[in-house]
């Protein structure tokens, strides 16, 4: 933070108790208030990195985002803080079209959002542009950002927020925190071993599949060893369906707490056809077994 101006304390002692001193004291406060929010513009950890399929492409500091986009105030509830929060925040949007200026559409494409703790995000291009989305860099309900989560980590100096109610779940739309690079990549070159072998159109069930347990699996779960390590490899050494029944797979993925208390989510939402198209995913992969241990 830069040193305030000292006007307060170059007067003298006399003047103290005077209307002019109080006024100075209140002017001086409000240059040092106003010095600490310019202060969090000028940080310098306060970068955006942007990479494209492996090309840097630029590192944008937040007093130049602030200065190029609208800043917005983002009011509702974080399922985080489990309360309603206020943030100053950029659209996500906006901050992806000053990053990646070369893509006109990134419809096609997968995002990784990686924190500086390593944690990494895996968005379709589509839910990144979803009206909605937006990188907060400023906490206005506790200056210097409330703790978050179990760690009760710093969120700054960028958290990703959703504005909409139906935009607080955070297995359908995450919140990375401490985020510092946000990567195009194509899905397919960086986790070669993660795709369903064969030639298989859009529509068939191991090809939805495929995308849903990029969506909603892969930061936890691997396939070949690549992919999250929270949970376990669903591929190697052995398929999940070749030592539990596909009815138990089903019902686990559906509802994991009703065969033990751990930490994989429950996914009401799937639906059987979301179920369908996972074990047709997880069933093809029974063929294409990769481990770079062997
Ligand atoms: C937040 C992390 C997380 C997510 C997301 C997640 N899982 Fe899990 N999963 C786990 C963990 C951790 C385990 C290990 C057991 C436990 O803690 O419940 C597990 C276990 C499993 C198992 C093994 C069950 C068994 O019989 O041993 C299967 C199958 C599974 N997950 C499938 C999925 C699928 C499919 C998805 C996506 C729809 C998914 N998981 C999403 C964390 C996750």
């Amino acid at each position: 933070m830069r040193s305030p101006p000292s006007a307060a304390s170059g007067l003298p002692a006399a003047l103290w108790g005077s209307a002019r001193a109080g006024l100075a004291v209140a002017l001086a406060l409000a240059l040092v208030v106003s010095a600490c929010s310019r202060a969090r513009e000028d940080d310098p950890r306060a970068t955006l990195t942007f990479i494209d399929e492996g090309r840097p492409q630029a590192t944008i500091p937040l007093k130049t985002l602030t200065q190029r986009i609208q800043v917005d105030e983002v009011r509702g509830y974080d399922p985080y803080y489990k309360k309603d929060k206020r943030f100053r925040a950029l659209p996500l949007a906006r901050v992806l079209a000053l990053g990646f200026p070369e893509r006109r559409s990134l419809d096609d494409v997968e995002l990784v959002f990686r924190a500086a703790d390593g944690y990494a995000a895996y968005f379709r291009g589509a839910l990144a542009t979803e009206a909605g989305a937006y990188v907060a860099f400023e906490d206005l309900d506790v200056a210097g950002w409330e703790p978050i989560g179990p760690q009760r980590a710093n969120p700054g100096p960028f958290y990703l927020v959703w504005s909409k109610s139906e935009q607080a779940d955070l297995e359908t739309h995450p919140r990375p925190w401490q985020l510092a690079k946000i990567e195009i990549v194509r899905f397919e070159a960086a986790y070669p071993h993660t795709k369903p072998p064969g030639e298989r159109g859009p529509d068939d069930p191991a090809t939805r599949g495929y995308a849903i347990f990029r969506e909603r699996c892969f930061k936890c779960h691997a396939m070949n060893r690549e992919g999250g390590r929270v949970g376990p490899d669903l591929n190697v050494p052995r398929n999940i369906l070749e030592y539990r029944p596909e009815e138990q797979v089903r019902a686990y993925i559906r509802d994991p707490s009703t065969f033990r208390y751990g930490n994989m989510p429950p996914h009401p939402d799937l639906g059987d056809a979301g179920l369908d198209a996972l074990i047709a995913y997880l069933g093809a992969m029974k063929d294409r077994k990769h481990d770079p241990k062997d």
